[in-house]
């Protein structure tokens, strides 16, 4: 039993591992399937590592003054993790989200102090499908509203601070709660922080473990593949970003492609076969975990239920 902690801060990170014997079963693969339920952090989602990483790497590096403004381009997990953070340390919040992104987000951020700007989507763009061009418009905003307010932008496309969290937290943990019996991990790619930090962690301990990397199908612009649908609706990534800052120095053994139809499916497989109540990220890993163990049966996959279900009720995911 872990004894008081000083604030919910405390409470981030050191996610339960748990094995998927129900789904691999029902899928009819051989091997072992283990997820990272990041759905367990104060914000529901494993944003709030990064989040808390950005800060204490900006507060470390005198970048944030006490009492400065912060702001954040979000998809709304890691302005949840913001929200958390700066109302802990005394930084007022400002969360900029697109209109795709579901309401519940916004509304959660809202109830923990942020203030919220949502933008309105590009010409074309559907609602609960955030583009890159979608996300174009909201770097825009945010960068207007850090120049007014002298604010300290939080960037997790760019600030160490994100994978960094990954690389001390994550990474590790997944090691130790595995004993090192770990042959791949696979991580649908957002700022590619998580895949970033937890790849440089794992293959340091053990350079044979393969990292793959997620992406959308017809939007695997990591992988190099022609860009031929960028509307998804898999929230929090696959911008179709060639050029990842994060992964600019990491080894990428592997790309898998998974569908938005596929990774919804896992998504209620997961809720179904194994309790476990995740979003669309989280059932589009499972999906290319499963791909995985089908080609390469026997072995060991570690991947992430990257935040809840919960903050999806809005969309079509859980309709009944
Ligand atoms: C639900 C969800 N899944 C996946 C990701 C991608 O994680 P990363 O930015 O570490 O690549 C994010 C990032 O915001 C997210 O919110």
């Amino acid at each position: 039993m872990q004894s008081i902690l000083p604030s919910i801060l405390g409470v981030i990170g050191n996610t339960p591992l748990v094995q998927l014997d129900r789904l691999v079963k029902h899928f009819e693969v051989d091997g072992s399937l283990l997820v990272k339920l990041e759905y367990m952090n104060p914000g529901f989602s494993k944003k709030d590592r990064a989040a808390l990483g950005v800060i204490e790497e900006a507060e470390k590096a005198g970048l944030l003054k006490p009492g400065q403004t912060v702001v954040e381009l979000t998809s709304g997990n890691m302005g949840t993790g913001l929200a958390i953070v700066c109302g802990i340390k005394g930084y007022p919040f400002v969360a900029v989200m697109s209109k795709g992104n579901s309401i519940e987000r916004a509304q959660m951020m809202a109830a923990l102090g942020a203030e919220v700007i949502l933008v309105d989507q590009a010409i074309g763009s559907i609602p609960g499908q955030v583009s890159g061009a979608d996300l174009e418009r909201v770097d825009e905003a945010a960068q207007h509203i850090t120049q007014l307010r002298h604010a300290f932008r939080a960037d997790q496309f760019h600030r160490r601070g994100n994978w960094l969290s990954h690389y001390h937290g994550t990474g590790p943990e997944i090691w130790a709660q595995t004993e090192g019996k770990i042959d791949y991990f696979v991580d649908f790619l957002g700022s590619g922080g998580t895949f970033a930090g937890v790849t440089k962690a794992l293959k340091e301990r053990k350079p044979s473990i393969q990292c793959y990397a997620v992406e959308p199908e017809g939007a695997a612009a990591v992988a190099g593949l022609p860009i031929t649908d960028i509307n998804h609706p898999i929230q929090g990534g696959g911008y179709a970003y060639a050029d990842l800052d994060f992964l600019s120095d990491v080894p990428i053994d592997g790309f898998l492609q998974v569908s938005g139809d596929a990774a919804k499916e896992m998504a209620r497989a997961l809720a179904k076969y194994e309790g476990i109540f995740g979003g669309f990220s989280g059932g589009a890993n499972v999906a290319a975990a499963i791909q995985l163990l089908k080609r390469n049966p026997g072995n060991t996959v570690v991947t992430g239920i990257c935040d809840s279900g919960l903050k999806y009720l809005s969309t079509d995911l859980w309709k009944i």
